[in-house]
């Protein structure tokens, strides 16, 4: 994965994201389906894992098996809708290390306040994954990536269910080198910030709040 952004068109993905954006949907169907679509989309984000081999022996041989190098990953939730992405992935990938970055979206100037951070240590020896169901305005993203390199961070994946064109505009002019891998980017932001024809407010309904 090269480029900025990759729209992930896998028909599980694309099947179960259609049953997300229903608003008849039910918290825990959506909870299981985010679970799912997450998992899925681990592994595109994950594509480019630093690899090396290791010499073991099958029953019938010797072989130099292909394994995973270096640190492990680090997989940087975006408080509180991102732990929702953040569990399905770490069923697939459990030794990850986890952080967390507590920011609310302040509601008149649509900016990012933090209110948590605590993220693994060697952050530059790791890769970086922020996850983040909606890129909205791009504002949260792009100051918790601004956190991750102020952390040391070097090599930073960012995750998404959705992505607006502008949250995407705004990713690209304040982290270029970050690439975004997502499951739809859909067509606009609407007056208040929330992304159109999207799926709602993802913490609430994977949460059950109002
Ligand atoms: N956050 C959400 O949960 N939904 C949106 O549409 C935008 C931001």
């Amino acid at each position: 994965m090269t480029q900025h952004l990759t729209v992930v068109n896998h028909p599980l993905i694309q099947h179960k994201l259609t049953l997300m954006r229903e608003q008849s949907t039910s918290t825990a169907v959506f909870r299981q389906l985010l679970r799912e679509i997450s998992q899925l989309l681990a592994y595109e984000v994950t594509d480019k894992l630093p690899m090396t081999t290791r010499r073991i022996e099958t029953p019938l041989k010797e072989m130099d098996a292909p394994v995973l190098a270096g640190r492990k990953l680090a997989l940087i939730s975006i408080l509180r809708a991102g732990n929702g992405l953040l569990d399905g992935m770490l069923e697939l990938i459990p030794s990850a290390r986890v952080g967390f970055v507590g920011l609310y979206r302040d509601e008149e100037t649509l900016k990012p306040v933090q209110y948590y951070f605590k993220v693994p240590d060697h952050l530059e020896e790791r890769m970086v994954i922020v996850v983040d169901p909606m890129l909205a305005t791009g504002n949260s993203s792009a100051a918790a990536i601004d956190l991750m390199k102020q952390a040391g961070a070097r090599n930073i994946r960012f995750l998404c269910l959705l992505a607006a064109p502008e949250g995407v505009a705004r990713m690209k002019e304040a982290h270029p080198d970050v690439p975004i891998v997502t499951a739809a980017l859909d067509e606009k932001l609407n007056d208040v910030g929330y992304i159109l024809p999207g799926l709602g407010d993802a913490g609430d309904r994977m949460f059950g709040t109002k």
